[in-house]
């Protein structure tokens, strides 16, 4: 089997797209609103300078307005409350994203309870956590709500399938789960402690990586054609060129011998969960304008 490639480019161009005329239309009839996205970085990680600089662009694109904070790493826990105090009270300002991960010395669990969970566009908050898990209208984390779009992409019924999410993060693999399981997926989650992932990898009718580590899944483990989505951007360097380049976390030339469909790393999850930031951002805004949740 030679698996379908997942375009996720071509997926969040289509969506954002779609959001940018929903924003024209939305500032036409509803009295000028245009949304307000801040993103606020502290310190100077490469990586999430390149993700923040994207999330600008983005926001350019579709047509909102994006408010950038850069702040240096001796930035206090206080001084963050306090910036996000001020942003939770600007009425220009719809959604709040402190891109994860912060310094040692700042609390990220104290840091994402001070966002208002209205504004709260990543859907990290407590309140919006508790609201996805129980099945009420809630902003949703970007990446997992990214993922399902590309598998409803290439299957109709998810229901009933066996499901494996690798990795049980916050950002990704614990609301990876319960989106799957919410579309009637039997679902597994793995992490690094999972006594044998390669026999469970090989039960998984859907795959979701979001491990973190370069080609840890191996080829040879997908089940003959699984759906496989990889969340993971890992920089490194290339053995023949010598040259830097992202890898996914599974192999993916081997895994493409397998599966039926998979995600490609750079083109897949990662133009989607932007694409999910700007629905996002979109949705606090109508939320903040009389959609009520
Ligand atoms: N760091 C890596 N992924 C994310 C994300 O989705 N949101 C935020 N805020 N930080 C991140």
């Amino acid at each position: 089997m030679t698996a379908q490639i997942i375009d996720g480019l071509a997926t969040a161009k289509r969506i954002k797209s779609g959001i940018a005329e929903h924003a024209a239309d939305m500032k036409i009839r509803q009295g000028g609103i245009v949304p307000g996205l801040a993103v606020v970085l502290v310190g100077d990680d490469p990586a999430s300078q390149v993700y923040v600089r994207n999330k600008n662009r983005s926001c350019e694109e579709v047509g909102f307005r994006s408010y950038s904070h850069t702040l240096p790493s001796s930035t206090t826990e206080l001084d963050l409350l306090g910036l996000i105090t001020e942003l939770n009270a600007n009425p220009q300002i719809n959604g709040i994203l402190i891109q994860l991960p912060l310094p040692d010395h700042i609390n990220e669990h104290t840091i994402i309870n001070a966002i208002d969970p209205i504004k709260d566009v990543d859907g990290f908050h407590p309140v919006n956590v508790g609201r996805h898990m129980t099945g009420l209208m809630s902003l949703t984390p970007c990446t997992p709500t990214g993922c399902m779009i590309l598998l409803n992409e290439v299957t109709q019924d998810l229901g009933g399938k066996k499901a494996l999410v690798v990795g049980r993060s916050n950002i990704v693999g614990k609301p990876m789960a319960l989106m799957l399981l919410q579309a009637n997926c039997t679902v597994t989650i793995a992490h690094s402690r999972t006594q044998d992932l390669a026999e469970e990898c090989r039960q998984a009718d859907i795959l979701v990586a979001a491990l973190g580590r370069p080609n840890f899944i191996k080829g040879e483990w997908i089940k003959e054609g699984a759906l496989v989505i990889d969340v993971g951007i890992n920089r490194i360097t290339d053995p023949e060129t010598g040259k830097n380049k992202l890898a996914g976390d599974v192999e993916f030339s081997a895994a493409c011998e397998r599966a039926a469909a998979i995600t490609p790393v750079p083109g897949g999850v990662g133009p989607m969960t932007i694409a999910c930031l700007m629905q996002n951002t979109l949705q606090a805004t109508m939320m903040q304008n009389g959609w009520g949740w």
